[in-house]
């Protein structure tokens, strides 16, 4: 577990080879796996393997989004703010979960931050998702997973990259 943790980076450049159905099955089980609040599983997922619907999505907030329009699949993670008051936290575990199952099958991801992000002046990077994914306005967007194919290595971290001070004992 630990060497995969060490091994994870955020990956922006992918290969055009798709994703094995198997793999894609896992790493949505995984997804399913994520401890839930008061067992309300809020989490919505949907997949997106079609090009156009990534280039969509890409352009969903000015930085920091471009790069998913060459991948070649990414999950939007959502969570019904009717299920939970805590869908946020439920969202975030869930997507640190196929995060380190796509590592665990050799794939690379990056998350693309959509809650608290404009599209423009007049609206949410959210609300552009919504409306391209057909989405209540109750099933709110955390994130966008892109996953794919690494192009490319980049270096895994060592123990130098540790921020140990971080870490308090007892008392602050
Ligand atoms: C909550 C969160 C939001 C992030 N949002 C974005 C984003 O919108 N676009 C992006 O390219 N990377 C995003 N990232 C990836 C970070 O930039 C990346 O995790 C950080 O630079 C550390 O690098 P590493 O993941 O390779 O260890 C996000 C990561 C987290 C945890």
């Amino acid at each position: 577990m630990l060497d995969l943790f060490y091994k994870r980076r955020s990956i922006r450049k992918f290969t055009s080879k798709p994703i094995e159905a198997e793999k894609l099955e896992r790493i949505m089980q995984a997804s399913l796996l994520a401890p839930s609040s008061k067992s309300a599983y809020p989490c919505e997922f949907i997949i997106v393997d079609q090009k156009e619907i990534n280039e969509k999505l890409s352009a969903c907030k000015p930085l920091g989004a471009g790069f998913l329009k060459n991948a070649v699949c990414s999950i939007v993670v959502a969570g019904d703010a009717n299920k939970s008051d805590v869908w946020i936290e439920d969202c975030a575990i869930a997507s640190t979960f196929i995060q380190l199952q796509a590592e665990k099958e050799g794939l690379g991801t990056c998350w693309i931050q959509i809650r608290e992000r404009e599209y423009n002046e007049e609206k949410s990077a959210e609300s552009y998702i919504q409306e391209v994914m057909n989405m209540p306005e109750n099933v709110k967007i955390l994130a966008i997973i892109a996953i794919g194919y690494k192009d490319g290595e980049k270096a895994g971290r060592d123990e130098t990259f540790l921020k140990k001070e971080k870490i308090h004992l007892n008392t602050f």
